[in-house]
């Protein structure tokens, strides 16, 4: 069986609308009106255990609501959901025990108590047994290094000092399934590294299946097999990264360092020059010629150093949003 399987989800939110001024105010008591936003439209995929999969799109493209779909926090407007054999909706106790949701911009952990009371609060929730709690929660402190933290206030806790927190709330009761929306956001380079090195961890640790949205396209590419491209509810992609990066890429770039001075001229046929900054030239060609440009490169001029590279990546995600 699969981890998880959604067939056809719709998700439309019912948001209600009111006229401005007092006498929009007035009009909407009377007559409530209603506007539907389509947020998440026919979607299907499938998951399996163990796999770590990144959800990547822009604003509003229907990730948190998906994710919301997938954890039983929202009510799908049709289609069907299996999370380990569960419909998420009906929050059996089974389910939810197996189950975590980490939101970048919300937090689960109580606001004016230090951490460590939130931590004791899920031991009783989720019925963990207290040999395993102390286990997992020593285990978890000291990867993420919060010995010092965990008794102090939230409120006065840093940002990424609180999110680590929130990634411990979480994890306490060993979930088979991680949904992560932005786990990252806000945290320093160093930080998001090894946010990114301990969820890849807990995933080959437990065989735990972890669903990631980010806006870093470093942790989805750093972190994720597979990637799950949406946009205004949408699939537009699921596959692997370099998929992708071929589907939507026509280019490679080429840099190279001559070792004589050469004439812009003579790259012209090449491909286009992005940067000419002797001896560092960087030229854009067609995928598919690549590689015979490079060996006229060679054969034609002194080249020190050569690089063939594939486009930036947020580039590459632009460009297929662009095209959605
Ligand atoms: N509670 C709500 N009521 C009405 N509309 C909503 C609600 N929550 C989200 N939406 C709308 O649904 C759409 C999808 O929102 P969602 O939060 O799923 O996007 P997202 O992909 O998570 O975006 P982001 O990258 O900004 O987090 C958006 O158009 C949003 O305005
Ligand atoms: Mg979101």
């Amino acid at each position: 069986m699969s981890a998880i399987t959604v067939n056809h989800l719709n998700k439309t939110y019912k948001s209600y609308r009111k006229d401005p001024g007092f006498f929009g105010s007035v009009r909407s008591l009377v007559k409530r009106k209603y506007e539907n936003i389509p947020a998440v439209k026919d979607i299907s995929f499938t998951i399996e255990s163990g796999e770590l999969v990144g959800f990547i799109g822009p604003n509003g493209a229907g990730k948190t609501t998906t994710l919301k779909c997938l954890s039983g926090l929202l009510f799908p407007t049709s289609g069907e959901i299996s999370v380990l054999g569960f419909k998420p909706f009906e929050r059996k106790n089974e389910f939810l025990k197996q189950i975590s949701l980490v939101m970048g911009q919300k937090n689960q952990l109580w606001w004016d108590l230090p951490p460590m009371e939130t931590f004791l609060l899920n031991k009783e929730i989720y019925q963990i047994p207290k040999n395993h709690f102390k286990k997992t929660l020593d285990e978890l402190i000291s990867i993420l290094e919060v010995e010092d933290i965990i008794n102090i206030q939230v409120r006065k806790l840093s940002l990424g000092q609180r999110m680590k927190c929130e990634l411990i709330a979480a994890l306490l009761h060993s979930p088979k399934i991680l949904f992560l929306d932005e786990p990252t956001i806000g945290l320093d380079v160093v930080m998001q590294k090894k946010l990114r090195g301990f969820v890849r961890e807990y995933n080959k640790k437990f065989n735990a299946t972890v669903i990631l949205t980010s806006h870093y396209m470093e942790d989805v590419r750093q972190l994720c097999d597979r990637i799950i491209v949406i946009d205004h509810g949408s699939i537009l992609f699921d596959g692997k990264f370099d998929e992708l990066v071929k589907k939507h890429t026509q280019q490679k770039i080429i840099s190279v360092i001559f070792e004589k001075e050469v004439l812009r001229e003579k790259l012209l046929k090449l491909g286009i020059i992005k940067d000419f900054d002797l001896p560092k030239v960087v030229l854009l060609v067609k995928r598919e010629n690549a590689n015979s440009v490079a060996e006229k490169l060679l054969k034609d001029f002194s080249v020190l150093d050569m690089n063939i590279e594939e486009p930036d990546i947020e580039d590459v995600i632009r460009n297929v949003f662009s095209k959605s």
